[in-house]
């Protein structure tokens, strides 16, 4: 184990944790069954479901509730007149949206992949579209098969939005996971929001730990005008941070950033300070293509090989990062486990 990582470990008790960003989404379409599956085989700790309510305020798996960039519906005859122009914190988008079907309709619709660009498509129309509940059924059982402990990390998507039109997303995910046995501290559960106020609803409703997700430095969260992520990060925004979550999850560059060549440049301070203020570190997201890596982790010249996933992740660990959030999770859990034998 290298001194940093050691050093990180030790101040926190645990070893840095490996979240399925979405399941094993660089190798299924995200957000299936299918996908978180594939995840837990691979070896990740924890795994990540992003949600957002149906018509009749079922939880689903979604990225977005602008649902035709990863199903089916935009094929579908029978749902062609639901289309509409939402308004999502603040910006209009046109497309089909899972407030506007019930869970039953839902269902009919099939899982597609996100980035057919850079990713496999065999898979697509095979997959549904999974509930929180069935989510953490497909927990239980891998629990019962396989003996290990195996983390939930869902993320409450546009929750002042949902909020606003009546479907409230922090009772049913509370009581979702309550009645699965989830509500301690200790549980192997995080929520994680771009949004503070429903953190700070969620601090009074849970034991649970809480994630404050950081987003680009030049936006800030949907549901306050007057703060941005940048100062959310400096060493007083983590202090306020700290008073209702337990931990933040960065856009990657925050903890590293790029230089000019597009390279992995020196870290930032943002772990110490977080660590200061007592916050977990878990940033986002780590993938193995060329195309998101840094120059100095590419492979060749092709965009959709894999490059040195692995080579970046143990550079994020030695910065002392507690966690990161891969759709690649069994090349995170190797470089973790390699990077931490001083590899
Ligand atoms: O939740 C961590 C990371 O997933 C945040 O980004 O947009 O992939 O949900 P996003
Ligand atoms: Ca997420």
């Amino acid at each position: 184990m290298s001194t940093l990582i050691a050093l990180a470990a030790a101040m926190l008790g645990a070893q840095p944790i490996v979240i399925a960003h979405r399941g094993a989404s660089g190798d299924r379409p995200e957000h299936t069954l299918a996908a978180y599956e594939l995840a837990i085989d691979q070896g990740a700790d924890f795994i990540e479901p992003d949600l957002v309510p149906t018509k009749d305020g079922i939880l689903v798996a979604r990225h977005e509730n602008e649902i035709s960039g990863t199903t089916d519906v935009a094929t579908r005859p029978e749902f062609a007149a639901r289309k509409r122009t939402r308004t999502i914190d603040g910006a209009p988008m046109t497309g089909w949206f899972t407030e506007d079907f019930t869970l039953a309709e839902l269902k009919r619709l099939r899982a597609k992949e996100r980035i057919p660009q850079l990713r496999a498509t065999a898979l697509d129309g095979q997959f549904e579209v999974p509930t929180l509940e069935e989510i953490l059924a497909l927990v239980k059982r891998k629990e019962a098969a396989t003996g290990r402990r195996i983390g939930l990390y869902p993320e409450t998507k546009h929750p002042s939005y949902f909020a606003a039109i009546g479907l409230p997303l922090e009772e049913p995910l509370v009581a979702t996971l309550a009645a699965a046995g989830y509500h301690r501290q200790t549980d192997p559960v995080f929520i994680q929001s771009f949004e503070i106020d429903n953190l700070r609803r969620l601090d009074g409703m849970t034991e649970l730990r809480l994630v404050q997700l950081i987003g680009d430095p030049a936006s800030g969260p949907a549901d306050r005008s007057g703060i941005g992520y940048a100062a959310m990060v400096t060493p007083q925004g983590l202090k306020a941070i700290a008073a209702y979550a337990d931990g933040i999850g960065p856009e990657k560059s925050a903890v590293i950033p790029r230089d000019a060549d597009g390279k992995l440049a020196a870290p930032t301070g943002l772990v110490a300070d977080a660590h200061a203020a007592g916050l977990l570190v878990h940033p986002y997201t780590f993938r193995k293509e060329n195309y998101f890596l840094p120059n100095d982790f590419k492979v060749g010249a092709d965009p959709r090989a894999a490059g040195d996933l692995a080579g970046e992740v143990c550079a994020f660990l030695k910065a002392g990062v507690d966690g990161v959030f891969s759709d690649n999770p069994g090349v995170a859990v190797k470089a973790r486990d390699g990077c931490q034998l001083g590899n």
